[in-house]
């Protein structure tokens, strides 16, 4: 068991979504929340709320996860600041939605320094303390995404691959190095958080759109329980066994899931929403920077 209470968490991409539900989840629980994030307002909102009902266990630092040297002078910060790190995860993370020849080379080049590269700034910020400390839990928040790869997301896709395989291997180092540094990696499939707004499911009944609050309850759950994966809904939990099929059929399978027309009407996170975080209007998280541009501008792909 991961215990929360009394525990100090940090969640990067804490001013929104997933990142938001799961630090007010764990403050309720008695731990003390560290959240980061690109957005000040997102971030202040969020002190705030936990604030209001336990004075004195939140805190947010400004810190854009990408950027290796500031996650390095934010841990330390963090360490000096407020204490040992039990707990991290690693949930920031930005969705382009175009067609590969529509994807500019900084939307790929982003989607790869936030989705994974910053798995490993950030983790490495905290598991020296907690592999000295003998106990730790990291979790690192990929995608159904990382399961398969989906039409409009050769990036997206690739990165949350990228993030399963980062998980995994953590897994297994930690087993054999500091067996009290467990892991969590969670796989979702489209949450109504608004960054994947406009996806779309075919079959709701066999693969629903997620709730941001119960995917947060879950999240937290899985971590209490040290549970090593967590794949949401568990429907998508039968897409390794697919594999199985000759590839020929495993894509017939998906299309009549509907899974490759997902994005068709793909808009992302347009306009700030009401947690102050910034999408296309200041290119501050840039997660769909220009997406629909690229949509609109060949609706298919072109050379
Ligand atoms: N929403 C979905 O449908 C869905 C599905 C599967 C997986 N996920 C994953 O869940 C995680 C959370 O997604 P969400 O839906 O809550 O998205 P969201 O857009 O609501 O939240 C993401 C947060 O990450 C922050 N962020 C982005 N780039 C950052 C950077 N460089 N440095 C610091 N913070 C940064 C943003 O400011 C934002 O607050 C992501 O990793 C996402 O890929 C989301």
């Amino acid at each position: 068991m991961t215990k929360l209470a009394g525990s100090t968490v940090v969640i990067t991409g804490a001013a929104s979504g997933i990142g938001r539900r799961v630090a007010l989840l764990a403050a309720e629980r008695g731990a003390t929340v560290v959240g980061w994030d690109l957005s000040q307002p997102g971030l202040d909102a969020l002190v705030a709320e936990i604030e209001r009902r336990s004075p004195g266990r939140a805190h947010g630092y400004w810190v854009n996860v990408a950027d290796k040297d500031a996650v390095a002078k934010a841990g330390r910060a963090v360490l000096a600041e407020v204490g040992p790190v039990d707990v991290v995860i690693n949930n920031a993370g930005v969705v382009s939605g175009a067609l590969i020849n529509d994807l500019t080379d900084e939307q790929i080049e982003r989607t790869f320094d936030v989705n994974v590269l910053a798995l490993y700034w950030v983790t490495r910020a905290f598991l020296p303390q907690m592999m000295g400390r003998g106990h730790g839990h990291v979790a690192t928040v990929a995608s159904a995404a990382g399961l398969l790869g989906v039409v409009r997301q050769t990036d997206y896709s690739a990165s949350k691959h990228a993030a399963v395989g980062f998980d995994e291997s953590l897994r297994v180092e930690m087993r054999r190095y500091a067996p009290g540094v467990k892991t969590t990696l969670v796989c979702p499939f489209y949450i109504n958080t608004g960054m994947f707004e406009g996806a779309s499911s075919r079959i709701p009944f066999l693969l629903p759109i997620l709730d941001e609050t119960q995917v947060a309850k879950d999240i937290v759950s899985a971590i209490e329980k040290n549970k090593q994966r967590l794949v949401l809904p568990s429907t998508v939990g039968l897409v390794p066994l697919l594999r199985a099929l000759p590839v020929p059929l495993f894509d017939r399978v998906m299309d009549v899931l509907g899974i490759n027309k997902s994005m068709d009407e793909f808009l992302g996170r347009r306009h700030e929403d009401e947690s102050g975080v910034a999408g296309v209007a200041s290119g501050e998280t840039g997660t769909a920077t220009s997406t629909k541009a690229g949509t609109e501008a060949t609706g298919q792909l072109t050379p």
